[in-house]
Protein backbone atom coordinates (compact mmCIF):
# COMPACT_ATOMS: atom_id res chain seq x y z
CA UNK A 1 0.00 0.00 0.00
CA UNK A 2 1.23 3.69 -1.26
CA UNK A 3 2.16 5.42 2.30
CA UNK A 4 0.09 8.37 3.16
CA UNK A 5 2.29 11.97 2.78
CA UNK A 6 1.86 12.55 6.44
CA UNK A 7 3.46 9.73 7.05
CA UNK A 8 6.76 10.91 5.33
CA UNK A 9 7.07 13.18 8.09
CA UNK A 10 9.60 10.15 9.63
CA UNK A 11 11.13 9.94 6.85
CA UNK A 12 14.43 11.94 8.15
CA UNK A 13 14.34 9.91 11.46
CA UNK A 14 14.38 6.38 8.83
CA UNK A 15 17.19 8.25 7.28
CA UNK A 16 18.69 9.00 10.50
CA UNK A 17 18.69 12.77 9.57
CA UNK A 18 17.17 13.14 13.15
CA UNK A 19 17.80 11.11 16.23
CA UNK A 20 15.04 9.18 17.59
CA UNK A 21 13.15 10.54 19.76
CA UNK A 22 13.84 9.90 23.73
CA UNK A 23 10.84 8.27 26.08
CA UNK A 24 10.25 11.40 28.01
CA UNK A 25 9.51 13.63 24.51
CA UNK A 26 6.31 15.18 23.25
CA UNK A 27 5.34 15.52 19.22
CA UNK A 28 2.22 17.38 18.28
CA UNK A 29 0.54 16.05 15.10
CA UNK A 30 -1.39 19.18 13.33
CA UNK A 31 -3.25 18.63 10.55
CA UNK A 32 -1.45 14.91 9.73
CA UNK A 33 -3.56 11.87 8.56
CA UNK A 34 -2.47 8.46 10.88
CA UNK A 35 -0.05 6.35 10.40
CA UNK A 36 1.50 3.39 12.21
CA UNK A 37 4.90 4.96 11.27
CA UNK A 38 4.25 7.83 14.11
CA UNK A 39 4.77 4.82 16.98
CA UNK A 40 8.13 5.89 17.19
CA UNK A 41 6.86 8.54 18.92
CA UNK A 42 6.22 7.73 22.91
CA UNK A 43 3.97 10.83 23.71
CA UNK A 44 1.76 12.17 21.11
CA UNK A 45 -0.97 15.09 21.54
CA UNK A 46 -2.90 15.68 17.79
CA UNK A 47 -5.01 18.73 16.25
CA UNK A 48 -7.00 17.80 13.35
CA UNK A 49 -9.21 20.21 11.34
CA UNK A 50 -10.73 17.99 8.83
CA UNK A 51 -12.85 15.17 10.63
CA UNK A 52 -11.57 12.58 7.79
CA UNK A 53 -8.38 12.25 9.16
CA UNK A 54 -9.36 13.10 12.36
CA UNK A 55 -11.48 9.98 12.30
CA UNK A 56 -8.42 8.16 11.40
CA UNK A 57 -6.36 8.73 14.52
CA UNK A 58 -9.53 8.29 17.32
CA UNK A 59 -9.18 4.40 17.52
CA UNK A 60 -5.40 4.76 18.32
CA UNK A 61 -5.17 7.71 20.35
CA UNK A 62 -7.44 8.94 22.91
CA UNK A 63 -6.19 12.19 22.58
CA UNK A 64 -6.76 13.61 19.28
CA UNK A 65 -7.91 17.40 19.88
CA UNK A 66 -9.65 19.78 17.64
CA UNK A 67 -7.56 23.15 18.37
CA UNK A 68 -4.28 23.83 18.50
CA UNK A 69 -3.47 23.86 22.58
CA UNK A 70 -2.32 27.11 23.74
CA UNK A 71 -0.82 26.09 27.12
CA UNK A 72 1.71 23.31 26.39
CA UNK A 73 4.90 22.92 24.42
CA UNK A 74 6.03 19.93 22.68
CA UNK A 75 9.81 19.00 21.39
CA UNK A 76 8.28 17.98 18.11
CA UNK A 77 5.53 19.22 16.24
CA UNK A 78 4.89 17.60 12.91
CA UNK A 79 2.66 19.29 10.14
CA UNK A 80 1.16 18.27 6.77
CA UNK A 81 0.89 21.70 5.04
CA UNK A 82 -2.61 22.26 3.35
CA UNK A 83 -2.79 23.57 -0.16
CA UNK A 84 -3.27 26.91 0.56
CA UNK A 85 0.10 29.36 1.10
CA UNK A 86 -1.78 31.17 3.91
CA UNK A 87 -3.28 28.58 5.83
CA UNK A 88 0.69 26.49 5.34
CA UNK A 89 1.67 30.24 6.97
CA UNK A 90 -0.60 30.42 9.64
CA UNK A 91 -0.22 26.77 10.36
CA UNK A 92 4.07 26.77 10.59
CA UNK A 93 3.34 30.00 12.62
CA UNK A 94 0.98 28.03 15.21
CA UNK A 95 3.00 25.13 15.24
CA UNK A 96 6.08 27.59 15.97
CA UNK A 97 4.09 28.46 19.07
CA UNK A 98 3.16 25.16 19.97
CA UNK A 99 7.25 24.26 19.79
CA UNK A 100 9.37 24.00 22.76
CA UNK A 101 12.89 26.81 22.44
CA UNK A 102 15.12 23.95 21.41
CA UNK A 103 12.43 22.41 19.81
CA UNK A 104 12.57 20.54 16.26
CA UNK A 105 9.51 21.33 13.67
CA UNK A 106 8.72 19.38 10.65
CA UNK A 107 6.37 20.05 7.70
CA UNK A 108 5.63 17.71 4.93
CA UNK A 109 3.80 18.50 1.38
CA UNK A 110 3.50 17.15 -1.98
CA UNK A 111 5.64 19.54 -4.41
CA UNK A 112 2.67 20.37 -6.41
CA UNK A 113 0.89 21.60 -3.27
CA UNK A 114 3.34 24.19 -1.77
CA UNK A 115 5.90 21.49 -1.08
CA UNK A 116 8.60 23.17 -3.03
CA UNK A 117 8.37 26.64 -0.94
CA UNK A 118 8.19 25.30 2.64
CA UNK A 119 12.00 25.58 2.92
CA UNK A 120 11.57 29.31 2.22
CA UNK A 121 8.49 29.94 3.95
CA UNK A 122 10.70 28.05 7.22
CA UNK A 123 13.42 30.49 6.42
CA UNK A 124 10.86 33.66 7.04
CA UNK A 125 10.05 32.57 10.27
CA UNK A 126 13.64 31.96 11.03
CA UNK A 127 14.27 28.72 10.69
CA UNK A 128 17.39 27.49 9.32
CA UNK A 129 16.40 24.42 7.74
CA UNK A 130 17.10 21.02 6.54
CA UNK A 131 15.15 19.17 3.72
CA UNK A 132 14.80 15.55 1.88
CA UNK A 133 13.06 14.51 -0.72
CA UNK A 134 10.43 10.93 -1.75
CA UNK A 135 7.61 10.52 -3.67
CA UNK A 136 7.21 13.68 -5.20
CA UNK A 137 7.02 15.61 -1.74
CA UNK A 138 10.05 17.57 0.36
CA UNK A 139 10.08 17.39 3.88
CA UNK A 140 11.36 20.12 5.61
CA UNK A 141 13.07 20.65 9.42
CA UNK A 142 13.95 23.04 11.33
CA UNK A 143 15.01 23.87 15.40
CA UNK A 144 12.82 26.69 17.21
CA UNK A 145 15.58 29.32 18.01
CA UNK A 146 15.47 33.10 18.06
CA UNK A 147 12.46 32.91 15.39
CA UNK A 148 10.99 35.82 13.91
CA UNK A 149 8.20 36.30 16.68
CA UNK A 150 6.33 39.29 14.87
CA UNK A 151 6.18 37.54 11.45
CA UNK A 152 4.27 34.54 13.12
CA UNK A 153 2.09 36.54 15.45
CA UNK A 154 1.31 38.36 11.95
CA UNK A 155 0.56 35.18 10.12
CA UNK A 156 -1.44 34.05 13.04
CA UNK A 157 -3.49 37.13 13.07
CA UNK A 158 -4.01 36.95 9.09
CA UNK A 159 -5.89 34.24 9.12
CA UNK A 160 -8.13 34.39 12.19
CA UNK A 161 -11.84 34.39 11.47
CA UNK A 162 -13.39 37.59 9.98
CA UNK A 163 -16.27 38.96 9.12
CA UNK A 164 -16.37 39.89 5.10
CA UNK A 165 -19.22 41.49 3.73
CA UNK A 166 -20.16 39.72 0.08
CA UNK A 167 -23.07 41.13 -1.92
CA UNK A 168 -24.71 43.06 1.16
CA UNK A 169 -24.15 40.34 3.46
CA UNK A 170 -21.91 40.05 6.35
CA UNK A 171 -20.79 36.61 7.38
CA UNK A 172 -17.41 35.12 9.56
CA UNK A 173 -15.61 33.72 7.75
CA UNK A 174 -11.67 31.93 7.71
CA UNK A 175 -8.67 31.76 4.99
CA UNK A 176 -8.56 27.73 4.43
CA UNK A 177 -12.58 27.18 4.51
CA UNK A 178 -13.90 26.39 0.63
CA UNK A 179 -14.57 29.50 -1.31
CA UNK A 180 -14.56 31.24 2.70
CA UNK A 181 -14.30 35.08 1.12
CA UNK A 182 -17.09 34.53 -1.96
CA UNK A 183 -20.58 33.16 -2.33
CA UNK A 184 -20.03 30.25 -4.31
CA UNK A 185 -22.06 30.76 -7.48
CA UNK A 186 -23.47 27.37 -7.54
CA UNK A 187 -24.94 27.63 -4.14
CA UNK A 188 -25.97 31.14 -5.13
CA UNK A 189 -28.05 29.45 -7.90
CA UNK A 190 -29.39 26.84 -5.75
CA UNK A 191 -31.06 29.15 -3.46
CA UNK A 192 -33.17 30.56 -5.95
CA UNK A 193 -34.91 26.83 -6.63
CA UNK A 194 -35.36 26.04 -3.11
CA UNK A 195 -39.19 26.81 -2.31
CA UNK A 196 -40.28 29.15 0.40
CA UNK A 197 -42.24 27.07 2.50
CA UNK A 198 -39.75 24.41 3.08
CA UNK A 199 -40.15 22.68 6.85
CA UNK A 200 -40.05 21.07 9.35
CA UNK A 201 -37.04 18.75 10.22
CA UNK A 202 -33.86 19.41 7.55
CA UNK A 203 -30.35 19.22 7.47
CA UNK A 204 -27.07 21.34 4.96
CA UNK A 205 -24.52 18.46 4.34
CA UNK A 206 -21.15 20.11 4.25
CA UNK A 207 -22.52 23.83 5.53
CA UNK A 208 -19.02 25.43 4.82
CA UNK A 209 -19.41 28.70 6.81
CA UNK A 210 -22.98 28.61 6.57
CA UNK A 211 -24.35 30.41 3.27
CA UNK A 212 -27.11 28.07 2.32
CA UNK A 213 -28.80 27.63 6.03
CA UNK A 214 -28.57 31.16 6.37
CA UNK A 215 -30.57 31.26 3.32
CA UNK A 216 -33.32 28.55 4.80
CA UNK A 217 -33.38 29.45 8.08
CA UNK A 218 -35.14 33.19 7.11
CA UNK A 219 -38.19 30.94 6.36
CA UNK A 220 -40.37 30.49 9.55
CA UNK A 221 -41.50 26.96 9.24
CA UNK A 222 -38.42 25.22 10.42
CA UNK A 223 -38.58 23.22 13.60
CA UNK A 224 -35.14 21.90 13.07
CA UNK A 225 -31.30 22.12 11.17
CA UNK A 226 -28.69 19.57 11.25
CA UNK A 227 -25.84 21.15 10.05
CA UNK A 228 -23.06 19.21 9.15
CA UNK A 229 -19.52 19.77 7.99
CA UNK A 230 -15.98 17.86 8.22
CA UNK A 231 -13.94 21.11 8.16
CA UNK A 232 -14.28 22.12 12.06
CA UNK A 233 -12.85 25.73 11.11
CA UNK A 234 -15.83 26.27 8.37
CA UNK A 235 -18.42 24.90 11.20
CA UNK A 236 -16.97 27.30 14.13
CA UNK A 237 -17.67 30.23 11.34
CA UNK A 238 -21.74 28.64 10.55
CA UNK A 239 -22.44 28.75 14.50
CA UNK A 240 -21.76 32.20 14.96
CA UNK A 241 -23.19 33.49 11.77
CA UNK A 242 -26.47 31.16 12.41
CA UNK A 243 -26.24 32.30 16.19
CA UNK A 244 -29.96 34.87 15.02
CA UNK A 245 -31.66 31.98 14.63
CA UNK A 246 -30.95 29.84 17.25
CA UNK A 247 -34.23 31.14 19.72
CA UNK A 248 -36.37 30.40 17.41
CA UNK A 249 -35.08 27.05 15.69
CA UNK A 250 -32.64 24.07 16.96
CA UNK A 251 -30.10 24.07 15.58
CA UNK A 252 -27.44 21.25 15.75
CA UNK A 253 -24.18 21.42 14.59
CA UNK A 254 -21.71 18.26 13.57
CA UNK A 255 -18.45 17.68 12.85
CA UNK A 256 -18.48 14.94 10.37
CA UNK A 257 -17.26 13.07 7.71
CA UNK A 258 -20.73 12.68 5.46
CA UNK A 259 -19.23 9.23 3.66
CA UNK A 260 -18.91 7.70 6.76
CA UNK A 261 -21.16 9.02 9.48
CA UNK A 262 -24.47 9.73 9.71
CA UNK A 263 -24.48 11.98 12.72
CA UNK A 264 -28.36 12.66 13.92
CA UNK A 265 -31.15 9.82 14.42
CA UNK A 266 -33.75 12.58 12.97
CA UNK A 267 -35.40 11.42 9.57
CA UNK A 268 -35.33 14.40 7.60
CA UNK A 269 -38.17 16.42 5.45
CA UNK A 270 -35.22 18.07 3.34
CA UNK A 271 -31.46 18.39 2.57
CA UNK A 272 -29.63 20.96 0.83
CA UNK A 273 -26.14 20.75 -0.25
CA UNK A 274 -23.58 21.63 -2.60
CA UNK A 275 -21.45 18.56 -2.35
CA UNK A 276 -17.69 18.51 -2.71
CA UNK A 277 -15.48 17.05 -5.93
CA UNK A 278 -11.99 17.02 -5.07
CA UNK A 279 -10.01 15.03 -2.77
CA UNK A 280 -6.81 16.93 -3.24
CA UNK A 281 -6.19 18.25 -6.38
CA UNK A 282 -8.47 15.67 -8.22
CA UNK A 283 -11.90 15.70 -9.32
CA UNK A 284 -13.18 12.62 -7.22
CA UNK A 285 -17.20 11.96 -7.60
CA UNK A 286 -17.18 9.38 -5.29
CA UNK A 287 -17.42 11.93 -2.25
CA UNK A 288 -20.68 13.58 -4.02
CA UNK A 289 -22.20 10.28 -4.98
CA UNK A 290 -21.32 9.27 -1.28
CA UNK A 291 -23.39 12.42 0.24
CA UNK A 292 -26.57 11.47 -2.45
CA UNK A 293 -26.70 8.22 -0.44
CA UNK A 294 -26.11 9.36 2.78
CA UNK A 295 -29.06 12.17 2.07
CA UNK A 296 -30.88 9.48 1.01
CA UNK A 297 -30.75 7.38 3.68
CA UNK A 298 -31.37 10.42 6.56
CA UNK A 299 -34.36 11.21 4.23
CA UNK A 300 -38.46 10.72 5.35
CA UNK A 301 -39.97 8.62 3.02
CA UNK A 302 -41.12 11.48 0.63
CA UNK A 303 -38.72 13.66 2.16
CA UNK A 304 -37.12 15.98 -0.49
CA UNK A 305 -33.02 16.37 -1.15
CA UNK A 306 -32.27 19.83 -3.41
CA UNK A 307 -28.72 19.95 -4.51
CA UNK A 308 -26.27 21.85 -6.94
CA UNK A 309 -23.01 20.45 -9.11
CA UNK A 310 -21.12 21.35 -11.64
CA UNK A 311 -22.71 20.59 -15.23
CA UNK A 312 -19.85 17.71 -16.26
CA UNK A 313 -20.30 15.76 -12.59
CA UNK A 314 -22.27 12.43 -13.66
CA UNK A 315 -24.76 11.91 -10.67
CA UNK A 316 -27.84 11.47 -12.49
CA UNK A 317 -27.75 7.58 -12.25
CA UNK A 318 -26.98 7.56 -8.62
CA UNK A 319 -30.05 9.81 -8.14
CA UNK A 320 -32.47 7.27 -10.29
CA UNK A 321 -31.44 4.01 -8.64
CA UNK A 322 -31.88 5.61 -5.39
CA UNK A 323 -34.82 7.97 -5.65
CA UNK A 324 -38.34 7.41 -6.49
CA UNK A 325 -38.87 11.01 -8.75
CA UNK A 326 -36.15 12.84 -9.86
CA UNK A 327 -36.15 16.19 -11.71
CA UNK A 328 -33.81 18.73 -13.17
CA UNK A 329 -34.65 21.94 -12.07
CA UNK A 330 -32.15 23.97 -14.33
CA UNK A 331 -28.80 23.78 -15.58
CA UNK A 332 -27.35 27.33 -16.18
CA UNK A 333 -23.43 28.77 -15.92
CA UNK A 334 -22.29 25.60 -15.65
CA UNK A 335 -24.38 24.36 -13.01
CA UNK A 336 -27.29 21.84 -12.75
CA UNK A 337 -29.86 22.06 -9.64
CA UNK A 338 -31.79 18.75 -8.78
CA UNK A 339 -34.70 18.15 -7.00
CA UNK A 340 -35.12 14.42 -6.09
CA UNK A 341 -38.01 12.63 -3.39
CA UNK A 342 -37.12 9.70 -1.67
C1 LIG B 1 -18.68 22.98 -2.19
S1 LIG B 1 -18.49 23.31 -0.46
C2 LIG B 1 -20.07 24.01 -0.08
C3 LIG B 1 -20.02 24.90 1.15
C4 LIG B 1 -21.31 25.64 1.48
N1 LIG B 1 -22.46 24.75 1.56
C5 LIG B 1 -21.57 26.73 0.47
O1 LIG B 1 -22.55 26.58 -0.25
O2 LIG B 1 -20.82 27.70 0.43
C6 LIG B 1 -18.54 21.67 0.22
C7 LIG B 1 -18.39 21.59 1.73
O3 LIG B 1 -18.36 20.19 2.08
C8 LIG B 1 -17.41 20.01 3.13
N2 LIG B 1 -16.93 18.61 3.09
C9 LIG B 1 -15.97 18.09 2.29
N3 LIG B 1 -15.84 16.77 2.52
C10 LIG B 1 -16.72 16.46 3.50
C11 LIG B 1 -17.07 15.25 4.16
N4 LIG B 1 -16.47 14.10 3.87
N5 LIG B 1 -18.03 15.30 5.12
C12 LIG B 1 -18.65 16.47 5.43
N6 LIG B 1 -18.37 17.64 4.83
C13 LIG B 1 -17.42 17.64 3.87
C14 LIG B 1 -16.32 21.03 2.86
O4 LIG B 1 -15.60 21.30 4.03
C15 LIG B 1 -17.13 22.21 2.32
O5 LIG B 1 -17.47 23.09 3.35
Amino acid sequence: MDRNIASLLVYPFEKNRIEMPSADQRALFCDVEYSNDFHLFPKINVWQNFKTYANSWINNYDDAVDAIPQTETYDYVLCHLPKQKDLSLSTLSHASQSLKEGGLLIAVAANDAGGRKIEGWMEGLGYSSESDSKSKCRIVWGIKESLNLDVIEQYIEQNKQQTIEVAGYNFVTQPGIYGWNKIDRGSEILTSYLPANLSGIGADFGCGYGYLSDHILKNKNIKKLHICDADKMALDCARINLDQYSDKVAIKYHWCDLTQEKPFQDLLDFIVMNPPFHAGKKTDISIGIRFIEQAHKALKPNGTLYFVANKHLPYENTLQNLFSKNEKLCEEEGYKVFKANR
